[in-house]
């Protein structure tokens, strides 16, 4: 599908694990566009160790602000938004966010967006409260970054996270949940949190083939092909201009 020489942007490229899958020697440059300059600079450093003849040109940007992208030599720029980052915007921010990619790139380019599908929420719900507490641990972990930053003693052990499934919203909304009756002060402003008082940490939409090929269009994308694993819990869209 891809002749000649390539370029791989990734968006929200963080730690560059999965585009790493598919470099081959048709790539000549690899542009990672994060918001997180220590981010990009671990991840490129540790990238170029791996591929020496790899062109590495990161890209310090908020990815919902417009962004450009040098031409090198006329390649074929294939830009990545994987995992399901799609899903974690607020309503009417993902459009937002897929027409300004939209206006950042060519009519020559490709856009791979991965995009988790609407399944039962008894398995959704498992994914998102799994037995391992993984999940729980990141979320908890919040609470030791407000601590960090703003000195204001929360007690981690004083919260729990569940993650639910909205039907309606089609979507996983993540809440630490307040143990007790407890206060904290951030900036001299005193907050109060009453005992089962949630504090939503997350949000996880999910979409059907339908309703993305309907988002992706709205925001001036045609849809070139998409793809799904055997039990249709996750697609892959290939998308065009
Ligand atoms: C969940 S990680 C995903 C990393 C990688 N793409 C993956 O799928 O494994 C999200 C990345 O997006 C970056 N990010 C979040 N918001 C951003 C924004 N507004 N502009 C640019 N990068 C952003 C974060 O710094 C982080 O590295």
């Amino acid at each position: 599908m891809f002749n000649g020489d390539l370029s791989f942007c990734e968006i929200g490229s963080g730690a560059i694990d999965k585009v790493k899958i598919l470099m081959n020697k048709n790539v000549k440059f690899y542009f990672p566009i994060d918001i997180s300059f220590k981010f990009i600079k671990k991840a490129s450093k540790k990238l170029k160790k791996k591929y020496p003849k790899l062109k590495i040109k990161p890209i310090y940007a908020d990815y919902n602000k417009p962004f450009k992208i040098q031409n090198y030599k006329k390649t074929t720029k294939i830009f990545f938004f994987l995992g399901s980052s799609i899903g974690n915007f607020h309503p009417g921010e993902d459009i937002k966010f897929l027409k300004n990619l939209a206006k950042c790139i060519d009519k020559k380019s490709f856009v791979f967006v991965g995009v988790d599908l609407v399944k039962k929420a008894n398995i959704i719900e498992k994914a998102y409260n799994d037995k391992a507490g993984y999940t729980a641990k990141f979320s908890l972990n919040l609470i030791n970054v407000i601590n960090r930053n703003f000195k204001c003693g929360l007690n981690i052990n004083n919260f729990y996270y569940r993650g639910v499934y909205n039907r309606k919203l089609r979507s996983i909304q993540g809440f630490l949940i307040s143990k007790c009756d407890q206060s904290f002060k951030i900036d001299f402003k005193k907050f109060i949190l009453k005992k089962d008082e949630k504090i939503q940490v997350e949000v996880s939409n999910k979409f059907t083939i339908k309703s993305f090929t309907k988002l992706a269009k709205k925001a001036n994308f045609k849809t070139h092909s998409f793809w799904t694993d055997k039990l249709n819990f996750f697609a892959i869209f290939l998308l065009k201009r």
